[in-house]
């Protein structure tokens, strides 16, 4: 698409990882990633993320079975690129699959997927996902060399990593921000202007959601732990709505810059 078209909606994809996390401390089945996820929907959110790790530390595989049996939106299945994963994925067909790197000693996926040095597995395993009709997503840190390898792979979507963007944020590093922020923005540009759809995530918050928000070839934003983390103060239904507003705000704005830009 081009800046000059409206931007399309926005999606909120809510990720309940975290909901999973909290469970697992104790075992047994509470909090529910279920029952999060349905929440998540009743205030706003227009699909799921959930993340089967390797290691399994948050999201079990009965988690993903009940996902795909039970919800009422889109689930977005965050995965390594290994036969494993690629196995559980053709067994549920979720809407999209996600491919991540995953390293079992990282707290959280660090840096996007190394797309441009891939050996010829990971082209399989987009092959096979599209084959069953299933949306591939690659989860890339923003730069033009990942864009064009994800294109080249055949993906149907990038993902850009915001986690630079959103630790300077934290740091207060204001340059930093804008840097981070005019990188994903140029990413999103050359991302759509080869075709694919372009979703960004990874440690927004309220604070940072809204600079992303505006960016026109942005379609969807998932986010969780932040959401996770609020909901422990005022609830999942109150944190996703409030997050689903900044964004909408945004959007709004988004399509403003857009009629100004053609007159
Ligand atoms: N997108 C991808 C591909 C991710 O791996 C994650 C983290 O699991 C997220 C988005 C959400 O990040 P966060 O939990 O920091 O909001």
């Amino acid at each position: 698409m081009t800046v000059e078209s409206t931007p399309a909606a926005l999606r909120l994809g809510v990720n309940i990882d975290h909901v999973a996390t909290i469970r697992n401390a104790r075992g047994g089945r509470h909090p529910d990633p279920l029952r999060a996820a349905h929440l998540a929907v009743a205030a706003g959110a227009d699909g799921i993320t959930a993340h089967l790790r390797e290691d399994r530390r948050h999201i079990s595989d009965r988690d993903i079975s009940r996902l795909k049996s039970e919800l009422t939106r889109p689930l977005n299945l965050e995965m390594a690129a290994t036969d494993e994963m690629l196995a559980i994925a053709l067994r549920h067909v979720p809407n999209a699959c996600c491919l991540v790197p995953e390293r079992r000693e990282e707290r959280t996926t660090e840096g996007g997927l190394d797309v441009s040095g891939a050996g010829p597995s990971l082209g399989r395993i987009v092959g096979r996902l599209r084959e069953a009709g299933i949306r591939v997503s690659l989860f890339i840190e923003p730069d033009p060399a990942a864009i064009e390898a994800s294109t080249r792979l055949g993906a149907d979507i990038v993902e850009l990593h915001t986690g630079a963007y959103c630790e300077r944020a934290l740091d207060d590093d204001a340059a930093g921000v804008a840097r981070e922020a005019a990188r994903i923005a140029r990413a999103a540009t050359l991302a759509a202007g080869h075709g694919l759809e372009v979703h960004a995530g990874h440690g927004l918050t309220y604070n940072t959601v809204a600079a992303v928000a505006r960016m026109p070839e942005i379609v969807e934003l998932n986010i969780g732990h932040f959401l996770i983390g609020e909901a422990i103060f005022g609830g999942l239904d109150a944190a996703v709505r409030r997050m689903r507003a900044l964004m909408d705000e945004a959007r709004q704005q988004c399509r403003a810059d857009a009629r100004r830009r053609q007159g």
